[in-house]
């Protein structure tokens, strides 16, 4: 019997183990769920100060970034060449330098910063941003919009 379109795994073409930068195959028992437009960051205590963690969802990763008492969320994806911002560093306040071939990118609002070794700036080119709201001791990652009401629609 053919599998719907729900029941197929959207990373079911993924080798595993062969997955290109920032695409590798995640069992989906270890992906993230999407709750109301929102997937869960963990509690606030997991993440240390200037670390960041990946939560991959189903057809992408975010790189949870924490400095001080401030979140941001990424796409964990270089738009170089797809290498996992998570596994990068930040090397400055809010700029993570890609581990791979050095391109920087602000976390605030995914602007490139610097390309690599030429040292260009590149404001245009950008790395996908989500909102980070906060919950008691919970940190949340918005992934989708909501949905506009018609009432605000003809405003
Ligand atoms: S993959 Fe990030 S700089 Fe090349």
């Amino acid at each position: 019997m053919e599998k719907s379109k729900s029941d197929k795994d959207p990373q079911g073409d993924i080798l595993i183990g062969h997955g290109a930068f920032g695409v590798d195959y995640v069992p989906k028992k270890r992906r993230a769920q999407v709750v109301a437009g929102r997937v869960y960051g963990g509690k606030i205590a997991e993440l240390s100060p200037g670390k960041a963690k990946a939560i991959p969802l189903d057809r992408f990763t975010i790189a949870l970034f924490r400095v001080d008492d401030e979140f941001y969320a990424i796409k964990d994806a270089c738009p170089h060449a797809e290498f996992p911002l998570s596994r990068s560093s930040l090397v400055s306040r809010y700029t993570v330098m890609c581990a791979s071939h050095n391109w920087h990118f602000d976390i605030r609002d995914g602007h490139c910063v610097k390309i690599g070794h030429c040292g260009h700036a590149a404001p245009d080119l950008t790395v996908r941003t989500f909102p980070v709201e906060i919950a008691g001791e919970e940190i949340w990652i918005v992934v989708e919009r909501k949905p506009v009401s018609r009432d605000r629609e003809q405003e």
